[in-house]
């Protein structure tokens, strides 16, 4: 009911932008693939058929580390199965299992440099990235809410239906009408952490995550208020 209604040709023109950014993020993964290949052998394999991953070594990792090589306990950050209750620190239950392999070995490289992950993800074994991937991909993800009743409106009008005079696709096209993600590639936003979504468009916007070329893309063109809003109603999805 309120997603925005846009006159033909502006709707044509927003279907053909987002066409335009799902061929470049296809290319672009195409592309990272003899790169990472590279660095990890088993990425390529990963994208076509996952190697048995075994999701209760993840889930031991995830709870204990590996004090032997000083890698932390997961879940002292990201809370009881991936539900973190600190709102700088995202929840991984229920995330999308590929996309949480991405990230660790992204974190490895230059498109996702951020100081504790990049430290933790160059610690951790190919295998033990898919097992915890696949450890948090079967979690169940405790939900989250929305806190301001002033911006739920414009939050949802950009969920739903993008921002069309700016070209900003509808954030639903990729990421699922009720945010719950899209195996392979696209992540869970539903129920997340407001602080954590807000620190990740910035991310995106001023080139310090550079994982994405869709995300890059759209949050250049989207100010604070914007995604302040986004992130709220994203929040209360479920
Ligand atoms: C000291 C706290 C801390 C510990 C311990 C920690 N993390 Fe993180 N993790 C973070 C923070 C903070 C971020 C957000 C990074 C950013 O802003 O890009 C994050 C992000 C992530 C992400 C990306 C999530 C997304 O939605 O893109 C994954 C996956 C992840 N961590 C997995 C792990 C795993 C697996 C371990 C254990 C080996 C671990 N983390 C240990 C703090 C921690
Ligand atoms: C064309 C498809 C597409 C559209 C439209 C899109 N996204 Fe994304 N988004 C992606 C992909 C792909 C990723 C995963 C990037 C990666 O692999 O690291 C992503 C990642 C994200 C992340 C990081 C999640 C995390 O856990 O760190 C956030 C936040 C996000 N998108 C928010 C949005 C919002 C808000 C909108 C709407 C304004 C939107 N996206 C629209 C494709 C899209």
């Amino acid at each position: 009911m309120n997603r925005v209604s846009l006159p033909s040709a502006a709707a044509a023109f927003v279907k053909s932008l987002l066409v335009a950014s799902l061929a470049v993020s296809g290319l672009v993964c195409a592309a990272e693939q003899p790169a990472h290949g590279a660095a990890a052998p088993a990425h390529g394999a990963a994208v076509a058929a996952p190697v048995k991953a075994d999701a209760a070594k993840g889930g031991t990792l995830f709870d204990s580390g590996d004090a032997a090589r000083s890698l932390p306990a997961c879940v002292s950050c990201h809370g009881a199965a991936g539900n973190s209750t600190i709102a700088t620190n995202p929840k991984l239950a229920g995330q999308i299992e590929n996309y949480v392999y991405k990230q660790l070995v992204d974190f490895g490289g230059a498109d996702r440099n951020q100081a504790i992950m990049t430290t933790y993800a160059k610690m951790m074994t190919d295998s033990e990235k898919h097992d915890v991937a696949a450890y948090l991909a079967a979690q169940k993800q405790k939900p989250g809410a929305a806190k301001n009743k002033d911006t739920l409106d414009l939050g949802k009008k950009i969920y739903r239906g993008g921002i069309a005079d700016k070209g900003v696709a509808a954030c639903a096209s990729c990421h699922g009408a009720t945010g719950n993600g899209m195996p392979i590639q696209y992540p869970r936003l539903a129920g997340q952490h407001q602080d954590y979504t807000v620190a990740q468009l910035t991310a995106f916007r001023g080139g310090a995550r550079k994982n994405s070329a869709p995300m890059v893309a759209l949050s250049k063109r989207m100010s604070d208020d914007e995604m302040k809003a986004v992130a709220d109603y994203i929040a209360g999805l479920k």
